[in-house]
């Protein structure tokens, strides 16, 4: 199948990356797919500057044209979407949310409706806004099928910050969960 993922931590092999990473090895681990990764913090997308041009039906698609271009192409072409956000001040980084903004400019049914997204989510203390978020949005109102994976980064007795390789029971989760979706979507 065709598979978009959107690292949205700034953290090169942090958490949220380890995870995705479990996750695509469990995927590829069932048949041939294609996959397209993005890591927001290296990109050049400019936010979106509200000209509502893409809302204009005999000009579709976003005035600005830069790296979320390829983001544009791939998302549209992808059967799963990969999102793997760790919580910032409250929500998804600013690096993610400047893509979400841009898919403004391909937000209808007629592209998100029945797509799977695996959300994610590495956080401290919440996580609740940001799946919210996904819930309301694309699984309510675009019609996405939406699975999440989520990780507390603290260790409970010490209150230290662990990485999630110390955790070898949501690594395996990420990889099951990978073996379990490439085998109910299919491959190319
Ligand atoms: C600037 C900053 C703000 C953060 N804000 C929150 C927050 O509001 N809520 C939360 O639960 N965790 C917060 N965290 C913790 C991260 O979400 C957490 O460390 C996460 O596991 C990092 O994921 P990564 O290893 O993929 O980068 C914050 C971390 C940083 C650096």
């Amino acid at each position: 199948m065709n598979v978009a993922v959107i690292h949205g931590s700034p953290r090169k092999a942090g958490s949220s990356d380890t995870l995705a990473r479990w996750f695509l090895d469990g995927l590829n681990s069932r048949g041939v797919h294609r996959v397209t990764e993005f890591f927001a913090n290296e990109m050049s997308v400019r936010p979106c500057q509200g000209c509502e041009a893409c809302n204009d039906p005999a000009h579709p698609g976003c005035s600005i044209h830069d790296d979320m271009d390829a983001v544009y192409e791939a998302v549209r072409r992808a059967n799963l979407v990969v999102w793997a956000i760790p919580m910032y001040w409250g929500y998804m980084t600013a690096q993610t949310k400047i893509l979400v903004d841009r898919m403004e400019a391909i937000a209808s049914r007629s592209v998100f409706r029945g797509k799977t997204f695996v959300v994610i989510l590495t956080y401290r203390h919440h996580y609740e806004s940001t799946l919210a978020f996904f819930k309301r949005v694309f699984v309510d109102y675009f019609g996405v099928n939406l699975h999440t994976l989520t990780f507390r980064s603290v260790d409970a007795t010490s209150g230290q910050d662990i990485h999630v390789r110390t955790r070898p029971d949501v690594l395996e989760s990420a990889l099951n969960l990978g073996r379990s979706l490439a085998a109910e979507l299919g491959s190319l």
